[in-house]
């Protein structure tokens, strides 16, 4: 089993988004797939539900329960962790411990960026992200890339120590895709690829991580 977390304490910053479109990429890809929903919110966890006749389901976890690692399924080949809001790195240790990858969203916005420094702070404590065993990948979420905002972030976090993983566009194929229990990688149409080919940088750092 391999095992990506997505997590950043800042609160909408594409978390659900991310794991969920990530979970059906493997799960089209015919992989055996969970998403470990760590959120009370259970966001993630209603879009496995929505999902659930599609034979490219994903399996839902509770990840708010105690002892949620001595009952994981046989057979999973891709678990995603659905971190919440307010989660920092000591928070997390858990799912730190059993996880090949870390991904971070981040908004472009000052705030966004202001939030996140002290959250990959407190991940650098892991003795595994300390001692560069567990890559950490930053990925811009929602980006306008008209916009001087978007530039502005995306070359502040270049300059983070941490990868920039990948950019995503804002589009609101997300919104829609996710209340249906869909993704991306659900979709042929040519707009939708060209949102695909924004995963292409993301998942080439992944294959290279697990
Ligand atoms: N790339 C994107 N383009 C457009 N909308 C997006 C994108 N990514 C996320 N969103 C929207 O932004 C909102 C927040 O995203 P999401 O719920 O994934 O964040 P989160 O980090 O999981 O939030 P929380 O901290 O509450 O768990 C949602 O309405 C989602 O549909
Ligand atoms: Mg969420």
């Amino acid at each position: 089993m391999r095992t990506i977390l997505v997590a950043s304490s800042k609160g909408g910053a594409g978390k659900s988004t991310v794991s969920t479109n990530l979970a059906a990429y493997f799960a089209v890809e015919g992989k055996a797939t969970a998403i470990l929903d760590a959120d009370k919110q259970k966001s993630a966890t209603h879009w496995c539900e929505k999902r659930a006749h599609l034979e490219s389901a994903v399996l839902p976890l509770d990840g708010t329960r105690r002892g949620w690692d001595k009952s994981l399924p046989e057979g999973i080949q891709r678990l995603v962790v659905d971190a919440p809001a307010g989660a920092m790195g000591e928070d997390l240790v858990a799912f730190l411990d059993m996880a090949d990858a870390v991904i971070v969203p981040v908004l472009p916005s000052a705030i966004d960026l202001e939030a996140t420094v002290p959250f990959l702070n407190t991940l650098v404590a892991h003795p595994r992200v300390k001692k560069g065993k567990l890559p950490v990948g930053i990925l811009a979420n929602r980006l306008k890339p008209w916009t001087s905002a978007s530039q502005q972030a995306v070359a502040q976090l270049k300059s983070w120590p941490y990868p920039v993983v990948g950019e995503l566009r804002d589009t609101q194929a997300y919104v829609l895709m996710a209340a249906l229990g869909k993704s991306l990688f659900d979709y042929h149409s040519e707009q939708i690829r060209s949102h695909q080919e924004d995963w292409a940088p993301l998942l080439r750092w992944l294959k290279k991580s697990l």
